[in-house]
């Protein structure tokens, strides 16, 4: 039989890592692109045909040169020191953790982390991960061949909370909040404002206040940070861990 991935040493580099990504994170203020980094690995999933998902393999040249990608590689840069320094840990744990700490770092809430995820040097076909171009329909085929709901989608989008769009990467420009290195309830606040000088909504966000069943959750989570907080934690574990059993 195979040894086990995740034994006693195991468990002790991921501690260790998780502290050197929390130093890292604010010391280099990626906590976006790590989650971005985070949300592409694992957002490729496919259940039926179980490929894809958070299994490490959006390092693959193939993989991260998907448009969809676009300023990743420097994410996955980062991400090699901390691999450097826990040879042990697979990149499929490696982002994830990094993903969860940057939440966590940022002010968002603690997500569990269960590590044990094998990595793979298989990458699918460019064109699973959402468009932002596209409508309800599209969002739902996506997040759905995930295997993933629509209050999922809505918490999910709330990562917006963080970050912004660069022109060069994804063709789109600014930040979705004031205080984009702040994990909160602001993007559905700011999402229910409408219109704000120097701020951005892509059409896969504007998406959520026209669809009445995407809508009652922006409302409950722009007025219920708490709410919002405890479904974003459940729906990241979920996304964290697509086609993946803790052994
Ligand atoms: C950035 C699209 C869902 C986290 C972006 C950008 C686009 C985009 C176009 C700008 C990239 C750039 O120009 O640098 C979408 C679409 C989604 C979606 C269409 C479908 C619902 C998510 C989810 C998460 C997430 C589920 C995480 C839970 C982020 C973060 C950034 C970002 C943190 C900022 C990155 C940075 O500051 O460099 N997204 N996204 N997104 N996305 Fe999403």
């Amino acid at each position: 039989m195979a040894m086990p991935l995740v034994d006693t040493e195991y468990l002790k580099q991921i501690d260790k890592a998780r502290r050197q990504l929390r130093g890292f994170i604010a010391n280099k203020n990626c906590a976006p692109l790590m989650l971005r980094l985070a949300w592409h690995d694992a957002g490729t999933y496919d259940k039926n045909t179980k490929t894809g998902g958070p299994n490490g393999s959006i390092r693959n040249e193939g993989e991260f040169s998907h448009g969809s990608n676009n300023g990743l590689k420097i994410a996955l840069d980062f991400c090699e020191e901390i691999k450097f320094r826990h040879p042990k840990i697979t990149y499929a744990d490696l982002y994830q953790l990094a993903g969860v700490v940057a939440v966590e770092v940022t002010g968002g809430p603690t997500i569990d982390f269960v590590p044990g995820r094998k990595d793979s040097l298989t990458s699918p076909k460019e064109g699973r991960l959402p468009n932002a171009t596209k409508g309800a329909p599209h969002l739902r085929e996506v997040f759905y061949r995930m295997g993933l709901s629509d209050k999922d989608i809505v918490a999910l989008s709330g990562g917006h909370t963080l970050g912004r769009a660069h022109a060069d990467r994804s063709g789109f420009d600014g930040p979705w909040t004031k205080e984009p290195l702040k994990f909160d309830n602001s993007y559905f606040v700011e999402l229910l404002k409408g219109e704000s000088e120097g701020l951005l909504k892509l059409p896969t966000d504007l998406v959520l206040l026209e669809d009445p069943e995407f809508r009652k959750y922006v409302e409950l989570y722009a007025k219920d940070e708490d709410a919002f907080f405890k479904d974003y934690a459940a729906s990241h574990k979920k996304l964290s861990e697509l086609g993946f059993t803790p052994s």
